[in-house]
């Protein structure tokens, strides 16, 4: 069974696949949707519990006008399209970020398949839109402090608060487009997702190279921080404790 759980994916490269052609970067964009249905397909046939793709982040607002209507578009036809699907297959789909900012019916639309889905048992689908990965953990923060005024916060404190905790932490990390940068995408959540970064433009990335690097890293030993896969997480917090009590009484080994 493999150990990737939660894939993300930095959907990116759309401007320039269409540059290239000699066509206006939207129409990347648009070409671009079209891969996203087959990827969700794709991760839920592989049996991912997760796939959360960035699809517009808080950077991107400064974007020309009719290059941030069409992917605000693309994101209703995509649900009014994939909605029965959605329903049908048992995903549970999300939108993460601040979307208020949105056209009142995409809104609508969104809460709509959110509220359908959400007893839904299978993948858990979400599309990070108007997102920023500090935003959130700022968010979180503020959050508890509002609740738990005077306490201090733990790990798992603010892993509960992020927008979609039953997510997970994210295994495995996707760009497509060729750059090497993370791009303040679920800072709080990669913290030891492997990273993937191929030269594929999104709208040339299809279901056998999605497929190939899902195998590939699982195939990668994934540490934690330790020296070799041990076995489970019980017994590394044990050998961390022996080893810090050992020091605390004065150790010198
Ligand atoms: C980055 O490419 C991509 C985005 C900012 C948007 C990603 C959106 C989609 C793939 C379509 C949206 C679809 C749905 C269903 C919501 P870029 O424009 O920055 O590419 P570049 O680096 O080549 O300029």
């Amino acid at each position: 069974m493999s150990t990737i759980k939660h894939v993300a994916i930095i959907m990116d490269g759309n401007g320039r696949w269409a540059k290239k052609r000699f066509r206006p970067r939207i129409w990347g964009h648009v070409r671009g949707s079209g891969v996203v249905s087959d990827i969700v397909e794709a991760a839920d046939e592989v049996g991912l519990k997760s796939l959360t793709l960035y699809a517009f982040s808080t950077e991107n607002w400064s974007r020309p006008l009719d290059e941030v209507s069409t992917l605000f578009k693309l994101l209703k036809k995509f649900l009014m399209k994939e909605k029965a699907r959605i329903l049908s297959n048992n995903i549970k789909f999300k939108v993460i970020g601040e979307i208020a900012n949105l056209p009142k019916d995409t809104i609508n639309l969104i809460r709509d398949v959110e509220n359908l889905s959400s007893n839904a048992t299978g993948l858990n689908l979400t599309f990070a839109f108007s997102y920023g990965g500090r935003a959130e953990i700022v968010r979180a923060i503020n959050n508890f402090n509002e609740k738990n005024p005077g306490t201090a916060m733990t790990e798992s404190d603010l892993s509960s608060l992020m927008y979609r905790p039953e997510a997970g932490d994210v295994d495995l990390m996707i760009r497509t487009g060729g750059d090497q940068r993370i791009s303040n995408f679920l800072l709080w959540q990669m913290a030891y997702a492997e990273l993937f970064f191929t030269p594929t433009a999104w709208p040339d990335f299809s279901v056998s190279e999605f497929k190939k690097i899902i195998e590939h890293v699982s195939n990668r030993e994934r540490r934690f921080g330790n020296v070799s896969a041990q076995s489970g997480l019980d017994e590394t917090a044990e050998q961390a404790q022996s080893n810090k009590s050992l020091f605390a009484k004065g150790a010198n080994v």
